[in-house]
């Protein structure tokens, strides 16, 4: 696999960002992300990229107490199974903890076992401060 750089997402970006979110078959999304969401101080938003393309990014923002949260984890097709998923990951966490976050907060379906094992592998764990209710209408 070629090499990859994770870096801080840009305005540039923003096409890009939004063509990965849109092919990340999404079961809850708030749709395109807006600018703000990549250049907001309380944004955090990264992107993996390999020979100038967009293979990965990650999309999430700094709560008002010592909490962010990750809204979207979407790595191009060609690129999953590698560490690209793992290095978005850790972008995250330590761009949280800079900017003084303790505890971050992430969902994930249970139909998706790669997300969920991947939060697994950061030390995520179900349950905890929130209990999810959710309701058929
Ligand atoms: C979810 C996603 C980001 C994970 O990235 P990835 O590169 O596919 O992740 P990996 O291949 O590293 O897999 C992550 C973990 O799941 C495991 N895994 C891979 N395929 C699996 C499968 N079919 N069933 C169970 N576990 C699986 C991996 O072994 C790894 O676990 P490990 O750390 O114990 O080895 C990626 O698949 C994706 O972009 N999916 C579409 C978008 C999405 O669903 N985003 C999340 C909601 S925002």
């Amino acid at each position: 696999m070629s090499e990859i750089t994770i870096r801080k997402a840009e305005l540039k970006d923003l096409a890009a960002v939004r063509e990965l979110q849109a092919a990340g078959e999404l079961v809850f999304s708030y749709g395109p992300i807006d600018p703000e969401e990549i250049t907001d101080e309380k944004s955090i938003a990264g992107v993996a990229e390999s020979h100038g393309e967009i293979v990965g990014i990650i999309v999430g923002e700094k709560l008002a107490g010592p909490w962010s949260v990750a809204h979207y984890l979407v790595i191009r097709r060609d690129f999953r199974g590698g560490a690209v998923a793992r290095e978005l990951g850790q972008w995250f966490l330590g761009t949280s903890k800079a900017m003084g976050v303790q505890h971050v907060l992430a969902y994930a379906d249970v139909g998706n076992p790669r997300l969920i094992n991947l939060y697994k592998y950061f030390g995520f764990a179900a349950g905890g401060t929130y209990v999810e209710l959710t309701k058929e209408i």
